[in-house]
Formats: C-alpha cells, sequence, structure tokens
C-alpha cells in the first residue's frame, strides 16, 4: 500500500467522529487506502506490521456483531494490541463515569479508543477528554461513520469506481438511525441523490435539510433507484406510538419479492445488519444474487483497517 506520511495533507485528523465533517476528497482518501489494505486479507499470512507497537480498545456500551469483531480483527491484521471493554462487568457497573473510565485506561498507554455508546456525542466528548485517537463506532442515533464509510467503498466497488449519480433508497426506521444519517452525508458529499423512505412516525421532513428526498411512498420510487438500502427496524428504540403493526411496516416499507420484481434489474441490495428477516428484508433477496450484505461485512474489515492506520499516523 502507499503510507501516508506526516507530510501527507489528505488526512490530518487525530479522531473519527463522523461523515458529517469529512470532506469528500478525505472520504475519497479512506476508501482508496482501505482498497490498498483489503488484500492484506487475502495473503497466506494475514498481516502487516504497520501499527506494531499500538494499542487500540475497543470500548462497547451497546452490543454488536460486526462492528466490534471487524474492529479486532482489523487492529490485528496492522499488528496491534488489542484490549476489549465491556461495560458489563466493569467499574461502570459501581458509578464509574465515560471519561473516567476512558482517562483510566488510557493511562495504561493506548493509541486508539474505538468507543460505541447509546449517547449521541459520546464520542466527541470522549476526544475532548483524552489524549489518544477516538473513533465512533455509532453514538446513539448521532452517526456510524465507518459503517457509512464501508457502504459507500461497496458501492464503488460495485459500481466500477462511480458513486456519483447514483440513486440510492435508504428505507425504513431513519429517524432512530446512525447508519442513515452517516449514509446521507457521504453518499451526498460523492454525488450520489440519496432517497429516505419509510413511514412519517420515522421519516420527519427534516431529514431534507440533511440534502435527502424524503418519500413515505416505497412503491413511488421503486423502479428507478440502483441501491435499495434496508436498515434495521430498531424495535429497542422505537415508541410504539410510532409504529403500525409488523405486518403493515412490512406491507408498505418491506423490500418483499413483490417490490424486488419492480427494481431495476441490475439493483443493489444492502443492510447494514443485524437484520429482521421477513420484516424489513425478504430472506430470499437477502441471500440472493444482487445482495450486498456480506460483501459489506468483508470491506468493513479494510475500512477499519484504514481508519485505525490514518488516525494514528497523525500526532498531536
Ligand atoms: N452494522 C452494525 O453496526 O452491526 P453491529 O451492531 O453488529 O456492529
Amino acid at each position: 500500500m502507499k503510507a501516508a506520511t506526516a507530510e501527507d495533507k489528505r488526512w490530518t485528523r487525530k479522531h473519527l467522529l463522523g461523515l458529517e465533517e469529512l470532506s469528500a476528497d478525505e472520504i475519497r482518501f479512506v476508501l482508496d487506502t482501505a482498497s490498498s489494505l483489503k488484500e492484506v486479507s487475502t495473503r497466506s499470512v494475514k498481516k502487516v506490521p504497520a501499527l506494531r507497537g499500538k494499542v487500540v480498545v475497543n470500548a462497547f456500551w451497546e452490543a454488536s456483531t460486526r462492528t466490534r469483531t471487524s474492529f479486532e480483527l482489523a487492529a490485528q491484521r496492522l499488528s496491534a494490541d488489542v484490549i476489549d471493554f465491556s461495560e458489563s462487568g466493569s467499574s461502570v457497573s459501581k458509578g464509574e463515569t465515560l471519561i473516567d473510565t476512558a482517562r483510566n485506561i488510557e493511562a495504561m498507554g493506548i493509541d486508539v479508543i474505538v468507543i460505541r455508546h447509546p449517547a449521541a456525542g459520546a464520542a466527541e466528548l470522549l476526544s475532548r477528554s483524552v489524549r489518544c485517537s477516538v473513533v465512533n463506532a455509532g453514538d446513539g442515533a448521532h452517526e456510524h461513520p465507518t459503517q457509512g464509510l464501508l457502504d459507500l467503498y461497496t458501492i464503488r466497488e460495485r459500481f466500477g469506481g462511480k458513486v456519483e449519480g447514483k440513486k440510492v433508497a435508504i428505507v425504513g426506521d431513519i429517524a432512530n438511525s446512525r447508519v442513515a444519517r452517516s449514509n446521507v452525508w457521504g453518499l451526498t458529499k460523492l454525488g450520489a441523490e440519496v432517497m429516505l423512505v419509510g413511514p412519517p412516525t420515522l421519516l420527519p421532513r427534516s431529514f431534507e435539510q440533511l440534502g435527502a428526498r424524503v418519500t413515505h411512498d416505497f412503491d413511488s420510487v421503486i423502479g428507478e433507484v440502483d441501491v435499495v438500502n434496508m436498515l434495521r427496524v430498531q424495535f429497542e428504540r422505537i415508541k410504539s406510538s410510532q409504529f403500525p403493526s409488523v405486518r403493515e411496516f412490512t406491507s408498505m416499507y418491506g423490500l418483499t419479492w413483490d417490490r424486488f420484481q419492480r427494481c431495476k434489474k441490475d439493483v443493489f441490495i444492502m443492510h447494514p445488519g443485524p437484520m429482521n428477516r421477513g420484516i424489513e428484508i425478504q430472506s430470499d433477496i437477502a441471500d440472493g444474487p444482487q445482495s450486498g450484505i456480506l460483501q459489506q461485512v468483508t470491506n468493513g474489515l479494510a475500512v477499519r483497517m484504514a481508519v485505525l492506520y490514518l488516525v494514528t499516523q497523525v500526532g498531536g
């Protein structure tokens, strides 16, 4: 890979907190770095020494399969030491605050904290309280920047390097979705046309201010989009007044076989996971030939290697 250097002005950020603050060039630079690093995972010895001697802490205050595992594997592939911190079983249960917890972990000499937390703004708060790099792995309904980047990477890969001009529908529980917000920022910066689709209770008109088109009628846009990114219905965050019955949601906003057949022939199907099979997406579509769902996961590893690599090259 072509390494970023101290003189390389294409990446100057010590933290990755969201895609809102990144420029299009910075996003492209992360994706290009991920492209170079993806090859490492195809080697028989899947390791490079880029972060030898560095320490990465995975600090997750919420459940995760994909993000947690891929950050851990990404750090290992770059030869960093990795520590896994979970709220449960820690002194958080005795009342220790997020900041005190992070400062105590940092005092052991670490270089990066990867944080997932239910509170929007937690990663930003942490970045102002510690000296090491902070990477946001999802903060409340605010942002999930590495998911946004891996989704961009996967769309770019699918369409021969081109994101500009692609029509992308992001469908479902938008209001509770940090994935939707990071996707909107990233996709619009790279020139895609974003349509947000969902029931009015889960998709306020205010989302138009992010530069996306808002519609409550999935069927009116289904035939014109190049990508359909189905979101998980976050039952744990939804208030009952916001949600019709599951059956009604699926009939209006689910990616059913009938709807899939009205999509463009080469439509690309995405989902960040975890999926509610049979609710927002039908199983045979999720597992079918036009699904990029597992490619998203594969690309997430390369993207997270790139992010860990880049933030650790920036001093100060
Ligand atoms: N897409 C995503 O963030 O999945 P996990 O919650 O399993 O990390």
